[in-house]
């Protein structure tokens, strides 16, 4: 196998013969070129490793070729040959990528040697640039998988949220159901969300903890989905062993959204039977130990209970009566803060 590929462009015959005698020797191929243009084309087609260009006078812009190969970026090592040429600055050989300069006058062995240096760092270049294509790839195929996994994860995501928005739309239908089975109207979920929502809007709460909320007035009487209908739509009073089962219904509800990824809405939905002096259920919190967006879908479940067809506390109550009652009950059942909330807004709620 050849040590590599060498072309002479040179019009000195003598230069020419020695370097393709003694080059050959040495096992390398050699073609030599007088004429420019030719040695251009060939340099284009063939890929050799060195090119020997003889360059008469000392600026290298004078040589077209030069240009011409510096243009082309060929890979080929370049070796400039020249007598005249004496000032062979780092910043010429540089400029022009030019591996080394020789006198044209250079001893067989010293040729051999240059050439030799220059195969061998076209060879470590190619080597190189092999490698950094190979960390480039490499590279562009880490930054692919990486989208790919992005991708996936949002896709994912996405597909997790679909699922649990329909498995929340359907929980709350049931929940709208229910409101009719209790004796409210279908809407009164709808009505507690419409209120709640206008006054949390009043005290400022973040549009995340009023999503909360609505999502909970949505869903807050869920957990009365185990209580007979006997017992919710009775017209009497309840007896204690059934007012026992009216009252876990926040727990009950609180257990159905355990499957839900809405922890926030979870305790607001099991808090909306507390009430503000300690007096509600089911674990009879009171003041701050009651979340404030239960505090205030208490204060509007109540609302719309006492103006539903349905006996509030075995009263029935007009709208004015039912505002009436909220105020008496700040303090006690309602919190002061989101009863003068209420207040504010009423003209929106009704
Ligand atoms: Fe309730
Ligand atoms: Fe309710």
């Amino acid at each position: 196998m050849a040590e590599g590929s060498v072309l002479v462009v040179s019009d000195d015959s003598a230069l020419s013969y020695h370097a393709k005698k003694d080059l050959t020797r040495q096992n390398f191929n050699v073609i030599v070129e007088a004429n420019e243009a030719l040695a251009m084309n060939m340099a284009k087609t063939n890929n050799f490793d060195v090119i020997i260009l003889s360059i008469k006078g000392d600026n290298l812009e004078h040589s077209r070729l030069l240009l011409d190969i510096k243009s082309s970026k060929l890979d080929s090592m370049l070796i400039v040959a020249s007598d005249s040429y004496s000032v062979s600055s780092i910043s010429d050989m540089q400029r022009f990528g030019i591996f080394g300069f020789l006198p044209s006058s250079l001893d067989q062995r010293n040729l051999f040697l240059i050439v030799k240096q220059a195969v061998f760092v076209k060879k470590v270049r190619n080597i190189v640039k092999i490698h950094e294509e190979k960390i480039l790839s490499l590279e562009k195929q880490i930054v692919l998988l990486n989208k790919k996994v992005e991708d996936g994860a949002k896709n994912t995501v996405s597909l997790y949220r679909n699922l649990q928005e329909s498995y929340i739309g359907s929980v709350k239908a049931l929940a709208q159901a229910l409101d009719a089975r209790d004796g409210y109207t279908h809407s009164h979920s709808q009505n507690v969300a419409k209120y709640a929502v206008v006054i949390a809007e009043e005290m400022g709460l973040s549009v995340s903890e009023i999503k909360d909320i609505r999502d909970a007035c949505e869903l807050h009487d869920i957990g009365k989905i185990g209580i007979r209908d006997a017992i919710l739509s009775k017209e009497g009073p309840l007896t204690d062993s059934e007012w026992r089962q009216m009252r876990e219904h926040p727990l009950k509800g609180a257990q159905i959204l355990k499957s839900l990824d809405l922890k926030n809405v979870l305790e607001l939905v099991k808090q909306h039977h507390e009430h503000y002096d300690g007096s509600g259920y089911p674990e009879g919190k009171k003041n701050g130990e009651i979340l404030l967006g239960a505090r205030i879908v208490s204060l509007a479940d109540a609302y719309d209970a006492m103006c539903s067809a349905r006996a509030y506390k075995n009263k029935y109550f007009s709208k004015a009566e039912a505002v009436e009652e909220i105020k008496r009950s700040s303090g006690k059942q309602f919190d002061p803060r989101v009863v003068e909330a209420f207040l504010r807004v009423i003209d929106r709620i009704q």
